[in-house]
């Protein structure tokens, strides 16, 4: 009798522990978003797993997606924050391919690993979009699409400006923030930038370090930097505007001007490097547009209607060098 009742009870905690698990969707603050199934009330529903919020770029990222498929009558969107570890990110893909989500959307925090995952919702025929980031696998049809920029122009873009702003027969020591080890935007803005370079010998990267794509760490990377080699410092190219701001500030209680003793390159284009830019502490800001809701809900839409959505939908970007581009751009920044 005892023995029966202890059964039914680890029974019941079981079952429990199931329903919890099939009816919820993982949101890595803690928190935890109710799950609903897919293709509710004739919405189209779409898992996105977000990388985290290492940067501002990314927060306008995830408010970008949310205002556009979160508010829209014809979306469901669950959201889920996998604070910049893969693992999260491949539970939460696992749990909107049980959720029977239509579509996922994956910002993928680093390039390989992904196979495994990828073949689940192939198997249960739910299409991948990447978002912002690339992946690297063999099989190419493990995923449908993906939306963003080019990391390798973007880098290319950086070393161009660079040369014009210093000049050519000049040349320059530079140090590099590279964002997060194994991401694509940090493997190919770094590819990008070398290539940039390598006609011009004079431009020299002596030193390069992860900034893991924030704020705190760039400047710390960077201080390091100033410690070791502070006099010898003629740029730092920073991966994006939030570590090249940490730079800044580590710059300035150095005792050097930013944009002035030590030039600034970054990529992004979010609000802050623009005020630093009309402040003259940055030099060169290569745009990344972040604002991809209304291309990921037009993909979606296209790819449920039974359309043939581009590989790659790349975004329009610009570059701003100097003071007066940007204090010209700075009023209608929309991130
Ligand atoms: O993948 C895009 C990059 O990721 C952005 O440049 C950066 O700010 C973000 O964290």
């Amino acid at each position: 009798m005892f023995k029966l009742k202890k059964v039914s009870i680890s029974l019941l905690v079981f079952l429990m522990a199931i329903s919890i698990l099939a009816g919820c969707n993982s949101n890595t603050n803690g928190k935890t978003e109710k799950a609903s199934g897919g293709n509710k009330g004739g919405k189209i529903v779409v898992g996105f797993s977000q990388i985290g919020a290492e940067s501002g770029w990314r927060t306008a990222e995830t408010k970008s997606i949310k205002e556009t498929l979160g508010n829209s009558p014809d979306f469901e969107l669950k959201f889920s924050d996998a604070q910049q570890k893969q693992e999260n990110q491949i539970k939460a893909i696992r749990n909107f391919i049980a959720q029977k989500v239509d579509v996922i959307a994956l910002a993928p925090v680093v390039e390989t690993g992904w196979e495994s995952i990828l073949k689940k919702a192939r198997d249960a025929k739910i299409p991948v979009i990447l978002l912002d980031r690339g992946i690297k696998v063999k099989d190419e049809s493990l995923y449908t699409s993906f939306i963003g920029s080019d990391f390798i122009l973007e880098g290319e873009n950086a070393a161009k400006e660079l040369i014009n702003l210093i000049g050519a027969d000049k040349g320059a020591n530079i140090v590099e923030l590279q964002g997060t080890v194994g991401a694509s935007a940090a493997n190919d803005r770094k590819t990008g930038f070398a290539n940039g370079l390598k006609d011009n010998p004079n431009f020299k990267i002596i030193k390069s370090q992860s900034g893991d794509f924030t704020r705190v760490k760039g400047k710390e990377v960077m201080e390091a930097f100033l410690k070791s080699d502070g006099k010898n410092i003629d740029v730092v190219y920073a991966h994006n505007d939030d570590m090249a701001i940490g730079a800044i500030q580590a710059i300035e209680e150095y005792g050097l001007k930013p944009g002035e003793d030590i030039k600034v390159v970054s990529i992004d284009g979010v609000k802050d490097a623009f005020e630093a830019a009309v402040q003259g502490k940055t030099n060169i800001i290569v745009e990344c547009n972040p604002l991809l809701g209304p291309q990921l809900a037009q993909a979606v839409k296209d790819l449920k209607a039974g359309k043939e959505i581009p590989r790659w939908i790349k975004t329009e970007e610009s570059v701003f060098v100097g003071k007066e581009a940007a204090e010209e751009a700075l009023p209608s920044r929309k991130y």
